[in-house]
C-alpha cells in the first residue's frame, strides 16, 4: 500500500470510494463524494493534501485537508476521510491521516480541525476543540469537534470556526 498525491486519473475511483464509504451511514450527508470535487475548486484547496492510498493498483482510501481561516490565520480542515468498505481495519485510514499530517506539518500549518468519531481520531493526536478555545458557529456534539496541534506548539486558538459554505453544498 502506498500513500500518494491524487492525480486527475484517480478522480472517478476516488468518487466511487468516497460514495461507498459513506453509503448508509447515519451521520453522513450523502454529499461527501461531491464535496471532494467542490473543495478542489476553492481557494482552500491544497493539492499536496489531496491524498490517496493505493493498494494493488486500486484506490483503497482517500483523505483531503483544505485551508480555512481561523482568526485570520490559515489552518486546515480534515474532511472527508474515506476507506473502501472492503479495505477497512488494515490501518489505511490511520496511514492517510498520518501522511496528511506529515505534509501539513512540513508546510508549516499549525492546526488541523475536524468533525468526526470521538473514539477514532484521538489515536492520531486529535483532542476536543474546547481545549484549544475553539468554538464552532454551528451546533456539533462537543466531543466530535476536534483539533490536532500539528507542531506540538501548545498554542491555543481562542476563536470561532465558521465552516466555509462549500461544506454545505455551495461552491
Ligand atoms: C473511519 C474510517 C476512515 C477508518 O478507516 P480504517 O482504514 O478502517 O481505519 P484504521 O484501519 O486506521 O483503524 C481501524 C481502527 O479504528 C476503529 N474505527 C473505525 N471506525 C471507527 C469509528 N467510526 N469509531 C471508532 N473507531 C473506529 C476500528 O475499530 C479499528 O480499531 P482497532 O485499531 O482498535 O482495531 C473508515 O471506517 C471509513 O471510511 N468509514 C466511513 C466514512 C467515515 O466515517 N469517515 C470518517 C468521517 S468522520
Amino acid at each position: 500500500m502506498i500513500i500518494r498525491q491524487r492525480t486527475l486519473a484517480d478522480d472517478a475511483e476516488i468518487y466511487d470510494v468516497v460514495k461507498r464509504a459513506f453509503a448508509g451511514m447515519e451521520q453522513a450527508s450523502g454529499d461527501e463524494q461531491n464535496l471532494v470535487g467542490r473543495l478542489r475548486k476553492t481557494g482552500g484547496y491544497v493539492p499536496e493534501l489531496d491524498l490517496v492510498a493505493e493498494d494493488g493498483g486500486r484506490i483503497a482510501g482517500h483523505v483531503m485537508l483544505t485551508k480555512v481561516e481561523i482568526a485570520e490565520t490559515p489552518q486546515l480542515i480534515l474532511a472527508p476521510l474515506a476507506v473502501a468498505p472492503e479495505c477497512r481495519n488494515r490501518g489505511i485510514g490511520g496511514a492517510l491521516i498520518k501522511a496528511g499530517h506529515g505534509v501539513a506539518k512540513k508546510a508549516g500549518f499549525g492546526f488541523s480541525v475536524l468533525v468526526g468519531h470521538p473514539a477514532y481520531y484521538p489515536k492520531f493526536g486529535y483532542r476536543p476543540a474546547a481545549l484549544f478555545g475553539l468554538r464552532c458557529a454551528m451546533e456539533i456534539p462537543p466531543e466530535c469537534f476536534m483539533v490536532c496541534d500539528l507542531q506540538n506548539s501548545g498554542a491555543r486558538l481562542d476563536a470561532e470556526l465558521v465552516f466555509p459554505p462549500v461544506f454545505f453544498g455551495q461552491d
